[in-house]
């Protein structure tokens, strides 16, 4: 019988890609850039499995291409990327790959505010600049982390992992802000508080967004939102770029309508908005939330297991839209 065929759409760990190949007929783009749209069209073809990452879009239009497309196992938490309404339409399994990326990238979360807060990177220039002149009582005051209220719009497995940080390490009090309320036992253990989305973004002394991006959430940080902040706020995004009005932003942080901001993510990344560049008031950071190297083979591994898995009619560990797997 003929091996199955996928593609491996990005480079990989080489374990992964040996682990694939042992099983699979596999077509592996061993590059850094991603493909572009008309190259993944052509190389799916034939192509049951694709192994991608949060870069490769998944279009009705590709799917429509790909006829032969069963299974999408993404190296990622989010799935903004990949129309999952169109893949269930047409019997596509998504998978993702929750929960082992969750404290590493609400460490990331944390640093951000800890230095957006305390204003790390305009020290550091300033200091590789040789701007540094003397001592002075207010030189780079910036905000307090600890005891201050830590707001968290967005309050899933990451945003309950920063909630622990800042109550257990900081002292912080924890209000937050989503979809559906969190169990009373799970606020009382993360001593949170929940409010309505104005009522936290006027309360909070550092607002963290952890909240899915999606039609509903595109842009909900806007020129009206931050004009509710307090003017001593941070905000700091490591959910999704497009959830920032990003000119809205750069204009509150030029007028100092906020304190300052810490962005590890962009609405058109790695494209940066360039009214965000040249601000002094913010930190940028690379799209890095799950970035250590333990954490990216976890993920890397579990998107292996979900394509092997779902390819060979085994128990899929995190599928997106099971309802697929009991329609087969
Ligand atoms: C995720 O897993 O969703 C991260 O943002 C990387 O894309």
């Amino acid at each position: 019988m003929d091996a199955v065929k996928v593609l491996v759409a990005r480079r990989a760990p080489a374990a992964v890609v040996e682990k694939l190949s042992a099983r699979f007929d596999v077509d592996y783009h061993d590059g850094e850039a991603p493909l572009t749209a008309d190259e993944l069209r052509a190389r799916l073809q034939g192509r049951a499995g694709a192994y991608i990452t949060g870069t490769e879009r998944i279009t009705p239009a590709l799917l429509d291409a790909c006829p032969d497309l069963r299974v999408v196992s993404t190296m990622s938490v989010g799935y903004n990327h990949i129309d999952v309404a169109a893949c269930t339409a047409r019997g596509v399994l998504v998978t993702n790959t929750p929960d082992v990326l969750t404290e590493t990238t609400a460490d990331l979360g944390f640093a951000l505010l800890m230095a957006t807060a305390r204003r790390m990177s305009e020290g550091e220039r300033l200091l590789r600049e040789g701007r540094w002149k003397s001592w002075s009582w207010n030189f780079l005051a910036g905000a307090d982390v600890h005891g201050s209220t830590l707001g968290i719009l967005g309050m899933g497995r990451i945003g309950q992992a920063l909630a622990r940080r800042g109550r257990f390490g900081f002292g912080m009090n924890i209000a937050y802000h989503n979809r559906s309320r969190l169990p009373a036992d799970v606020e009382a253990e993360l001593g949170a508080r929940y409010l309505g989305k104005e009522a936290l973004l006027r309360e909070a002394d550092h607002l963290v967004l952890v909240l899915p991006y999606s039609a509903e959430s595109h842009h909900c940080i806007g020129a009206a939102e931050l004009a509710l902040m307090k003017s001593t706020a941070t905000l700091v995004n490591i959910a999704r770029g497009g959830i920032i009005d990003e000119d809205a932003l750069a204009a509150a942080l030029r007028d100092k309508r906020i304190a300052a901001a810490g962005l590890d993510v962009f609405e058109g990344e790695p494209s940066i908005n360039p009214a965000l560049l040249t601000l002094p008031n913010i930190v940028l950071t690379p799209h890095i939330g799950s970035a250590t190297m333990p954490t990216r083979l976890a993920m890397a591994g579990l998107a292996a297991d979900n394509l092997l898995a779902a390819l060979s009619g085994d128990a899929v560990p995190t599928p997106v839209n099971p309802e697929v797997l009991a329609r087969r």
